[in-house]
């Protein structure tokens, strides 16, 4: 199996393709956790990389959306757009956000192409227990509508090329793995030829 340096450079190696990294998960999954972690290896290689954060996002390019149904595929539309402008200039871009709905992912992937999907999985009662920002908390209490696992859906990933358990794997293990899905993308890309 790669290990993490091997799948550094190889990375490093065809540096000059795009790609979007794209995880999704419920809130307190570990999406931004192992993002940054990520974001962090990819940088110290001297690489292009931008991370696209849902809640920073939120308060910039989408503000004023809400979460409902429309407003969360439009919010999506808009980072899978800058996504997409990155990847084709051959950033490496990380993109955190929830996006519960399958049909707005696939339209983003097929939009940008050089993608991979990571699904941070983790079961609902884990994350609420976490509860980090108290929001599961205030969703239960009706204080907050629409909350994606409690009155709103989360349509889980039918087939990510990563899959994160972060109730059952270190965030190391979980940032091998995407090291390595990031490896094995740019060597295939390079083989045969993949285009954004
Ligand atoms: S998405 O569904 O449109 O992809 P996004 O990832 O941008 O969501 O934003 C989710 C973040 O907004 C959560 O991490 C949480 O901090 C905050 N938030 C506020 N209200 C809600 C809600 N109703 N459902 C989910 N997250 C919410």
């Amino acid at each position: 199996m790669l290990q993490n340096i091997d799948a550094l450079d190889l990375v490093k190696s065809y540096s000059k393709q795009g790609l979007t990294i794209w995880f999704t998960g419920l809130s307190g999954a570990g999406k931004t956790t192992i993002c940054q972690a990520v974001y962090k290896q990819l940088i110290e290689q001297g690489l292009k990389v931008e991370h696209l954060d849902g809640d920073l996002v939120r308060q910039t390019l989408t503000k004023g959306l809400g979460f409902s149904q429309a407003d969360r595929e439009e919010n999506i539309r808009r980072i899978g757009f800058v996504a997409h402008l990155l990847t084709r200039n051959g950033v490496i871009v990380l993109v955190s956000a929830i996006s519960p709905y399958r049909s707005i992912r696939q339209e983003v992937r097929e939009q940008i192409g050089a993608f991979i999907e990571v699904f941070v999985d983790a079961p609902l009662t884990v994350c609420e227990q976490r509860d980090v920002k108290g929001l599961y908390q205030r969703a239960r209490n009706g204080e907050i509508l629409q909350f994606t696992g409690i009155d709103a859906p989360y349509e889980a990933p039918l087939d990510p090329e990563v899959t994160c358990s972060t109730a059952e794997e270190t965030i190391d293990q979980s940032v091998t793995k995407v090291m390595q899905a990031i490896s094995r993308y740019q060597v295939s890309s390079m083989s045969f030829g993949a285009s954004v």
